[in-house]
C-alpha cells in the first residue's frame, strides 16, 4: 500500500502540469496493428479524464502494402481506395475501443466520446518532378477553432490521415506532415509520437536538445527503425513545438510512464531548456500548491491555503521542469519594521529531483533578488533543515532577534530554529 500511496502522491504535480494542456498524439499504424491497443486505449481515456486535451492522429501505414507509403508515393486510386478501407477499419476499432467499458476494466465509467469530422481542408501536391501525385495532398486549413470547441468539451478528437478540397475531393495527407501542422495550429503544448523504441539510434539518452538529436541524425542509417519517429520530433521541434516525446508504442504502459515518472521512458526533444528558475506567477499555484501538500501533511512547512498563496505568489519563485513546477522558495520583506531584513520561506524541492542542487540553485536566485532589494540580513525560521541552511552560511540565532511582527507570529508549538544570513 505504501508503494501505491507514494506512487499516486508522486504523480499528483504532473496531473496539475497537465490539466487544460493541449497534446497531438500520433499512434503509427505498426503499433495499431498490436494487440495492446485495448491498453493503449485505456491509458488515452485516463488521460483525457485527468484534463489532458487529447487530438490522436493515427496513420494505416504498414497495413496497406509491404511498400510503405511515403509523401513522394503517386497515391492513385487503388491506394486511395485500400487506405480508405484501412482508415475506416482502424477509426471504427478505435472507436469501439473507447466505448468499451467492462466492470473490471479500468475503462469502467469512463464514459469518452471520440469525435471526428471535416477539420483539415487539404490541397493536391499535384506534379512534382514530371510526376502527377495524383491523391497525395497536404494541408490547406485545419479548422483549428471547431477543434478547439470539441476540446474544450471535454471530447477526444480522432484524425485520420486524410484532407478534404473545397472541390470534394478526398486526399491523403502523410501523417508527419498533419501531426506537425496540427499541432503548430492549434498551439499545442506538446506532441508524442507512439511507435518504434527510439533508444537503439538515442543510445538510451532521455532528453535531447534539438541541435543534439540532428547530430544524432546525421550519422544514423535512415531505414532503421526508430529514426523516422525521431526525424519527425527534430522536424516538428523546429516548427516550433516545446516538447516532442518519442515513445515505444510496443512497451505496455509507456505513455503513462513516459508522462507520469521523473525521467520518462521514451525520448524528449526539447525546443528550449526545460529547466528553469524563474518568479512565479498565478499559473504556478497549483503546481506549488501539489509540491507543498505532502511537507504540509509531514508538519515539516506550515501550511498555506491556496487563499494566501494566490496574495503571496509574488514572493514566490519557481524552477519548473517541463511544464511540472518540481521547487519553489519565498522572501517575504520586512517592509515596515526593518526593510534591511528578509525571511526566506517555503524552500521545497520534490523528492525526486532532490540532490541536484536545485535548492542551491533557489537560495542564490532568492539572494540574489534580496541584494536587489537592499536586503542586508536574511532569516530562515526551520525544523528538520536547520544543517541544510547551515551548511549555507546561515547562523543560529534567537527568536528574540527576530522582528518584532515576526515574533509575535512565533508559533511556539512548532519550536522552529531561528538561522540568520548576512548578505
Ligand atoms: C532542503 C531541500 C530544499 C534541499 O533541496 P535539494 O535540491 O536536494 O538541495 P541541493 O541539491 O542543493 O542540496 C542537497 C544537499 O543537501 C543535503 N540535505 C538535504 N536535506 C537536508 C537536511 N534536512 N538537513 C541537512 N542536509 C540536507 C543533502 O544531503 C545534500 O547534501 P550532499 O550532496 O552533501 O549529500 C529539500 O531537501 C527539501 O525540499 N526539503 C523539504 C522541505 C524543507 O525542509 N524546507 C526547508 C524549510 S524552509
Amino acid at each position: 500500500m505504501t508503494d501505491f500511496v507514494h506512487h499516486f502522491r508522486n504523480s499528483a504535480p504532473y496531473i496539475h502540469a497537465y490539466r487544460g494542456k493541449k497534446a497531438v498524439i500520433w499512434v503509427r499504424g505498426r503499433v495499431l496493428n498490436r494487440s495492446s491497443l485495448a491498453a493503449l486505449v485505456s491509458d488515452l481515456a485516463l488521460l483525457n479524464s485527468l484534463g489532458l486535451k487529447l487530438i490522436l492522429l493515427f496513420d494505416v501505414d504498414d497495413q496497406v502494402s509491404s511498400d510503405s507509403v511515403n509523401d513522394q508515393t503517386v497515391i492513385d486510386s487503388a491506394i486511395l481506395e485500400a487506405l480508405l478501407s484501412q482508415i475506416g477499419h482502424w477509426r471504427a476499432r478505435l472507436e469501439a475501443q473507447f466505448t468499451q467499458g467492462l466492470a473490471n476494466s479500468p475503462m469502467h465509467n469512463a464514459r469518452v466520446r471520440v469525435i471526428g469530422g471535416n477539420f483539415v481542408t487539404a490541397r493536391p501536391m499535384g506534379v512534382v518532378e514530371g510526376i502527377d501525385l495524383q491523391a497525395q495532398g497536404r494541408v490547406r486549413r485545419i479548422d483549428h477553432l471547431a477543434m478547439r470547441h470539441h476540446l474544450d468539451q471535454g471530447n477526444i478528437l480522432l484524425l485520420p490521415p486524410l484532407g478534404y478540397s473545397v472541390t470534394g475531393e478526398l486526399f491523403y495527407i502523410p501523417p508527419e506532415h498533419l501531426l506537425i501542422e496540427t499541432a503548430r495550429r492549434l498551439d499545442a503544448d506538446k506532441l508524442i509520437i507512439i511507435g518504434d523504441d527510439p533508444h537503439p539510434i538515442t543510445l538510451d539518452q532521455k532528453e535531447l536538445s534539438s541541435e543534439e538529436l540532428r547530430l544524432i541524425l546525421e550519422g544514423a542509417d535512415a531505414t532503421a527503425r526508430g529514426v523516422q519517429e525521431l526525424t519527425v520530433a527534430l522536424a516538428a521541434s523546429d516548427a516550433g513545438i516545446a516538447r516532442c516525446h518519442v515513445i515505444d508504442g510496443h512497451q505496455d504502459g509507456s505513455l503513462l510512464a513516459e508522462l507520469f515518472t521523473r525521467d520518462g521512458v521514451g525520448t524528449l526533444i526539447a525546443r528550449d531548456p526545460y529547466d528553469t528558475f524563474r518568479a512565479a506567477h498565478t499559473d504556478d499555484i497549483n503546481g506549488i500548491l501539489a509540491l507543498l501538500g505532502p511537507l504540509e501533511d509531514k508538519g515539516i512547512l506550515v501550511r498555506r491555503s491556496r487563499e494566501r498563496l494566490e496574495n503571496e505568489i509574488h514572493h514566490f519563485y519557481v524552477n519548473e521542469r517541463d511544464g511540472m513546477i518540481v521547487g519553489c522558495a519565498a522572501l517575504y520583506p520586512i517592509p515596515d519594521s526593518d526593510p534591511s531584513q528578509a525571511e526566506l520561506a517555503c524552500v521545497a524541492v520534490h523528492p525526486d529531483y532532490r540532490q541536484s542542487g536545485r535548492g542551491d540553485a533557489l537560495l542564490r536566485a532568492l539572494e540574489k533578488r534580496a541584494r536587489e532589494q537592499r536586503v542586508k540580513r536574511l532569516f530562515v525560521l526551520t525544523t528538520q533543515t536547520a544543517h541544510w541552511f547551515a551548511e549555507r552560511g546561515f547562523e543560529p540565532a534567537h527568536v528574540a532577534d527576530l522582528p518584532v511582527e515576526r515574533q509575535n507570529l512565533y508559533n511556539l508549538q512548532r519550536n522552529s530554529k531561528v538561522f540568520y544570513k548576512t548578505l
